[in-house]
């Protein structure tokens, strides 16, 4: 039998992508590490005078302009209170020169522990909120809480970024993508495809 025709201008499938392999079951407890996105951020705040900064790699866009990225904190955090109180933080991105800082800022509490000194970060003051911008990350995102409604149900901010600013020097950034249980990929090719996104 002939081949089934294939309409003009759709182009058949190339080779597969991924050779179909014999799976195995994954515990519901990693699943989390196939879908996170990334990239791992440093999420910092000030309340009280104190300065503070975790990792958090939960976090989503939710749209473009203004961009609103929401994001898991959990209670157990330090820093979900100072979030919650003023609701002001940055999201900074760090590379994968800040991995041991990264790791670092998330398994050690503010309550305890000022990480910027113990970590060698560098606060600057930021233009419009009164968290500290980390200055050794390559971009940090000035933002402000905008949406609390799913904060009890499920530790989900949304923010607004109220200001960007990004390191014009650094073209590739080889951001951190955290798999689960302290395992990591770094950002590596970039590919430029044609889209009609922005
Ligand atoms: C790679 C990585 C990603 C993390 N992502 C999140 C996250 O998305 N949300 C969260 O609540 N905690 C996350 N954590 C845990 C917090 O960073 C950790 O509990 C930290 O100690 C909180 O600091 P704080 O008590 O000073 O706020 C992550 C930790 C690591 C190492």
């Amino acid at each position: 039998m002939a081949a089934p025709a294939i309409r003009p201008g759709i182009r058949p499938a190339h080779k597969p992508v991924h050779k179909p392999a014999k799976k195995r079951s994954l515990p519901l407890a990693r699943v989390y590490g196939l879908l996170e996105p990334g990239p791992v951020v440093l999420l910092s705040t000030s309340h009280q005078g104190i300065h503070n900064v975790m990792a958090m790699s939960w976090h989503t866009m939710l749209e473009f302009e203004p961009p609103l990225v929401g994001c898991v904190v959990s209670p157990g955090d330090f820093s979900h209170a100072a979030l919650n109180s003023t609701r002001q933080c940055v999201l900074n991105i760090p590379t994968v020169e800040l991995a041991a800082q990264v790791v670092g800022c998330g398994n050690t509490s503010g309550e305890r522990v000022d990480k910027f000194a113990r970590f060698g970060l560098t606060a600057v003051a930021a233009s419009l909120v009164a968290a500290p911008l980390v200055a050794e990350c390559y971009a940090n995102l000035e933002c402000r809480v905008v949406d609390t409604r799913m904060k009890n149900r499920y530790d989900f901010f949304v923010l607004e970024v109220v200001k960007a600013w990004v390191d014009p020097a650094c073209k590739a950034p080889r951001t951190l993508h955290h798999r689960g249980w302290g395992v990591f990929m770094v950002a590596g090719e970039t590919l430029k495809l044609p889209s009609k996104m922005r």
